[in-house]
């Protein structure tokens, strides 16, 4: 077992280059299935959910390799079996885009049902609403989402809530099907675009993907493609706010400065500095950062994601802060894990009261989830001595070796081995 140790109050200084975005690749990689030839797909993050992802598409028989650490070639031609039930798929929340592709390119379905990070429920009805307006039968059979459809023909679909997952998910099973599919209240945010920019480069006709409403006329076939995956908004976001966290400057490259107005925003609010250029931005921290409300919402919003981030940096700033969860019902469980650091936090329901400046101090902790992970590395870096924290497993489904990026900043963090603490 691993855990990351930090040794905190080092200021991070410098400039590294943002990796492509982990849930744009882990749509992506699923969308490959759609395609009859050979998928390059460029700018993957090389991280445990795409490594898990890779392994799912091999066992159904498309035919992967990496060609270099960021870059998959696939060719799903010779994919013909459609039940994914393998212990990869369980590890994962976006095996449920399994479904879609599979549904969408061979009529039938059958999919662990999908794991990935516990924050309270996490229903998949609105995904299940749109395979059945598209003419599909779905039900749930011992832990196994099944589908199946004689023909699917597009149909209007409005979604309850705007979820990405369902959105890209109903795009994928969509692509072929006869006539057009309507997608109102779709989601926005920059890797469901991203998604249908990939299946319209292979000749798929996706438009109003980044809108409301997503319309999706159906192509008899897709074909082969090039595409390079857009960076990653919550990546970078987790390194501005860690600039800001210890008071250093941090330029990010390789982004589109665009896709982190929130935080930019917020980072501003709070008394940073935040400059942008054509692809990167400089983040430099405020000798008093003042506190704010931050809620959380669908993009262009402030995202959940970053949401354990940001609490932890208004935990060293003077003042009451407030932060609102209104994505999803259960996202503070880290909160325990941030008071043995010192951080002074009350929640109420989806409210959390933020004390600052609060003096942190290096502890032995757990992630709880991934960007629970990230908050605590966060911790760890302006905590007085060392942080030991474990379950390093989450941190590493979607960063990309982060303690080699953050050691170029200058951070005093290293992975051991090491007994977990019982
Ligand atoms: C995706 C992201 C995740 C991010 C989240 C919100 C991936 C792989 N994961 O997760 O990192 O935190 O978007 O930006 O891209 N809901 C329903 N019924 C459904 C689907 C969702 O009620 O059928 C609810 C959820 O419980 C949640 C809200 O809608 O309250 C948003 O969820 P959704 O956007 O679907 O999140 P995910 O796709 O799971």
């Amino acid at each position: 077992m691993e855990r990351l140790v930090i040794t905190g109050g080092r200021r991070l200084n410098g400039e590294i280059s943002v990796n492509g975005a982990k849930n744009a690749a882990v749509a992506i990689i699923p969308a490959v299935i759609l395609a009859s030839g050979v998928c390059v797909i460029e700018n993957l993050p090389y991280i445990e959910d795409v490594v898990s992802l890779v392994d799912t598409l091999t066992r159904l028989g498309c035919k992967c390799g990496f060609r270099d650490r960021h870059t998959l070639v696939a060719d799903s031609s010779g994919v013909s079996e459609t039940q994914a039930a393998f212990d990869s798929v369980r590890k994962l929340r976006a095996s449920y885009y399994l479904v879609g592709a599979l549904l969408g390119r061979f009529g039938e379905a059958s999919v662990t049902l999908p794991g990935g990070c516990n924050f309270g429920t996490r229903p998949i009805d609105q995904h299940i609403k749109g395979f059945e307006a598209l003419g599909a039968e779905v039900r749930i059979e011992h832990g196994q989402i099944i589908a199946k459809a004689a023909k699917l023909r597009g149909a209007p679909i409005y979604l309850d809530v705007a979820s990405v997952g369902a959105t890209i998910n109903i795009m994928l099973a969509a692509v072929f099907a006869e006539g057009t599919t309507v997608i109102d209240n779709a989601a926005k945010e920059p890797h469901v675009v991203d998604c249908a920019n990939f299946l319209n480069i292979m000749g798929a006709r996706v438009k109003g993907a980044g809108t409301d409403v997503i319309k999706i006329q159906g192509v008899p076939g897709l074909h082969d493609c090039e595409y390079t995956i857009i960076p990653d908004q919550i990546e970078c976001g987790t390194f501005m706010i860690a600039a800001a966290a210890t008071g250093g400057r941090v330029t990010l490259k390789n982004i589109i400065p665009k896709h982190m107005d929130s935080i930019s925003a917020k980072l501003s609010e709070m008394g940073c500095s935040v400059r942008e250029g054509a692809d990167f931005l400089t983040v430099e921290g405020a000798e008093r950062l003042k506190p704010v409300t931050v809620k959380t919402m669908v993009y262009p919003g402030f995202p959940t994601d970053l949401q354990p981030q940001m609490t932890v940096l208004l935990c060293v700033a003077g003042g009451t802060s407030i932060v609102k969860e209104t994505v999803f019902d259960n996202r503070f469980q880290y909160i325990t894990e941030l008071r043995r650091l010192g951080c002074d936090v009350t929640i109420d329901g989806r409210v959390a009261v933020v004390e600052g400046p609060a003096k942190l101090t290096g502890a032995d902790v757990t992630a709880t989830d991934l960007r629970a992970g990230a908050a605590l590395i966060i911790g760890g870096l302006c905590a007085d001595g060392a942080t030991s924290i474990g379950n390093v497993k989450y941190i590493d489904r979607g960063y990309e070796t982060i303690e080699h990026n953050l050691s170029s900043l200058g951070a005093d963090i290293k992975r051991v081995r090491a007994e977990e603490p019982t």
